[in-house]
Order: C-alpha cells, then structure tokens, then sequence
C-alpha cells in the first residue's frame, strides 16, 4: 500500500541531488521511499497524510549505544555530580548487574529503550555487547541485540574484567569469544584508553576480528589524547567513537581518512568533560557523526534531538551539518546507503517534526518536537 505524506513544509533529503524542499511530498511503498518532490507534483497513493507545513526529515540514524545491560547507576550519577570524575570504572557494576539478569530481562529493557528511541524519531539504531565480558554473557548479549537492534557490535574489550590478567583477557576476546559472536554480529570494537586496552592490546583485537570479516570501530580518545584515532584511522576503522580529545595530527589523520568521527555530546556533558572539537574536526574536512551513547553510566539518554541541539548551541555546528551528523552521518559511520536519506529506492524513516523547519530542533532545546515516525514504511508514532 503507498502512502503519500504531503504537506511538507521544508524536506531534509539529504540527497545532493534533491537536496533541501519546500512545499514538498514524498511517497511510502511498504518499507521503502518511492517518490519525493514538489507537492503540486505528487502521484496518486493509496493513503493521504497531509503534514500541514510542518518540517520532514529521515530518522535519526543512532551509531552508538551501549543497551544491552541490566540495573542501575544513579549513585555513580550523584557522585559525579558532587565532583568525583568519571574513570569508566563503573562499567563493572552493570558487567555484574547484567550477568546476573534473565534473557528476558535484558531483552526487555533493550526493547524498552529502542522503543524509547523510536518515538523520538530514531528509526536505525546500532548497540554493542560489552557488559557480559565472558564468553556465555558477550554471546548472548550479542544473540539479544540482534532480535532487536538494527546493527550489532562485539565490544568483549570494553573492560578487563575486575581480578582477570589483561593478556589473558585479550586472548579470549580474540578467541573463543570471537568465535561465539561472530556469526551474531557485524561489528568489533575495541576502548583505546588508559585503563581499559592500550594500543597493542587494541591493535589485537581489532585485526584478529578484521581476520574473521568483521567491520571496525573504535572507542577512542574519549578521557585524554591516545592511540584510538591514530590506530582506528590505520587499520581502516569505519568509524572512531568519542574523539573528546585530539591532537592536530589526529585531525588531520581523520581529515585524510574514510573513517567517522562520530561525536557524543551527551555524554561529554554527563562526564563533565569538554566538548569534542566539532568545529575543528569540520573545518579540517572530516566527516562527522553524531550518536546519543545511550548507555546506563557515561550518558543515560536516547535523544538524539537533545546530541544536535547540544551540537549546534556548544559545539558550533550549523543547524545542517548537526542533522546530517545525526542521520546521514550515523549512516555513514554504519557504511549504510539506504537509511539517513530520503530518496526514491531508501528505507522510509520518515521523521515528522511538530515545527515548520529543522532549525526548530536547537531553536526550541528540549521540547519535544517528534510529531510521527514511519519506520521501514511502518508508523510507530
Ligand atoms: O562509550 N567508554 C566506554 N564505554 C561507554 C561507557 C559505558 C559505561 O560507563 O557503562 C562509553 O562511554
């Protein structure tokens, strides 16, 4: 059954070709976008939904959570904000809390925030493992993810976990652990940083999964400046995660490179960190992503609506580049073609926005503006 949406005030594609509309429509086919241009244009379809001038752009394309976990860390919160600094320590607590949950309980509370995500507008989301930490647990995180999530990424070194040497660990990860979760999942990736995997450590992992198919990605230079982006951009990451702190040369590196810097904003604020080099990192030519991190310890947030307005008021990003960053850019980082842009032949994640333009989403900071979401041609809101 085709759908027309009409009545578009202004149409984010996406699509250079198409570029920025007015009074435009657009048409659904079941899952996928069938036509878009001007309204006085638009094909007969089988269903009329008239927007009545309000802004449309694709769903928010959300690169990198971490929602597959159990329990709580409000506490960490708290203390965080009397001033205790954020060492990633925490992430030991929701290892244990999520070992110890059903599968059940850890599907549920995955589907209850991709569900939380997509009435937001997010209609392609990635998560990680990385809170099971034993061959078992990473399994069947990554097993849980799949049902739900539409990318899946094996993070078995997010942590050497507490009482565990570090080689032996990184031997496992780039073994028998490898070998539970690769048939389950299409990404590795590796926390480049002090405490957590050093250069060598990471430059194992990354290429032992590179040799069983997989894509990569890391999570680097997110608590100081460190190998993650010089080693994502070496071994051909397809995105570097974070990115809060670099040097010039890493810039450059990202500048001359094929791989995302994919940017966290809410989970700079909720450190207390400073705010990645968005302007920097844009000015030099290299592609940027934003994602929400949604995750229960370093940034317990699935708006993506709240990364862009933070990416324009304090990163100085424009109103566009924010949300081509948060849907087209998190394609990118996903090195998919057919999400984050509206054009004949992608998938229809339509974002309907209660303003009349986009500039709406930093204009007017936490309001929620999701009018309705369409999700593969299905509406969800
Ligand atoms: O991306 N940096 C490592 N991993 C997560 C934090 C997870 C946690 O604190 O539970 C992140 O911020």
């Amino acid at each position: 059954m085709a759908v027309l949406i009409t009545g578009i005030g202004e149409l984010t594609t996406n699509d250079p070709a198409l570029g920025r509309l007015t009074d435009a429509a657009l048409v659904v086919d079941r899952d996928k976008i069938a036509w878009v241009g001007p309204a006085v244009d638009a094909p007969d379809a089988d269903e009329r939904v008239d927007v009545e001038g309000r802004a449309v752009l694709p769903g928010w394309v959300d690169s990198h959570t971490h929602l597959v976990f159990a329990g709580d860390r409000t506490a960490e919160f708290e203390a965080r904000m009397a001033g205790k600094p954020y060492t990633a320590g925490g992430i030991a607590i929701t290892v244990g809390a999520t070992r110890e949950a059903s599968d059940e309980q850890l599907a549920a509370n995955l589907r209850r925030h991709v569900d939380e995500a997509a009435r937001q507008g997010t209609t392609c989301l990635e998560t990680k493992t990385g809170y099971g930490l034993t061959v078992a647990d990473e399994a069947r995180s990554a097993r849980i993810a799949g049902e739900v999530a539409d990318e899946v990424t094996f993070l078995g070194a997010h942590l050497v976990p507490p009482g565990v040497d570090a080689e032996s660990y990184v031997d496992l990860v780039c073994g028998e652990m490898l070998d539970a979760v690769a048939e389950s999942v299409r990404w590795a990736d590796v926390f480049c940083e002090t405490g957590a995997f050093d250069e060598a450590q990471s430059a194992r992992v990354l290429k032992a999964a590179a040799g069983r198919g997989l894509g990569l990605r890391v999570h680097g230079n997110q608590l100081g400046e460190g190998p993650g982006v010089r080693l994502a951009v070496e071994l051909g990451a397809a995105s570097v995660d974070h990115c809060t702190y670099l040097s010039d040369a890493d810039v450059e590196a990202l500048a001359a490179s094929g791989t995302v810097a994919t940017l966290l904003p809410a989970c700079d604020l909720s450190t207390r960190q400073a705010l990645a080099p968005a302007r920097r990192l844009l000015d030099a030519g290299a592609t940027v992503a934003l994602a929400s991190n949604a995750n229960p310890g370093s940034s317990y947030t699935t708006s993506m609506a709240f990364c862009v307005a933070t990416a324009v008021l304090q990163m100085r990003m424009t109103i566009e580049e924010a949300v081509w960053a948060a849907t087209a850019g998190g394609a990118e980082a996903l090195r998919r073609e057919d999400v984050g842009v509206l054009r004949p032949g992608a998938r229809a994640d339509v974002h309907v926005l209660d303003a009349p333009s986009v500039t709406h989403l930093a204009y007017r900071p936490g309001v929620p503006l999701t009018k309705s979401v369409w999700r593969a041609g299905e509406r969800v809101r």
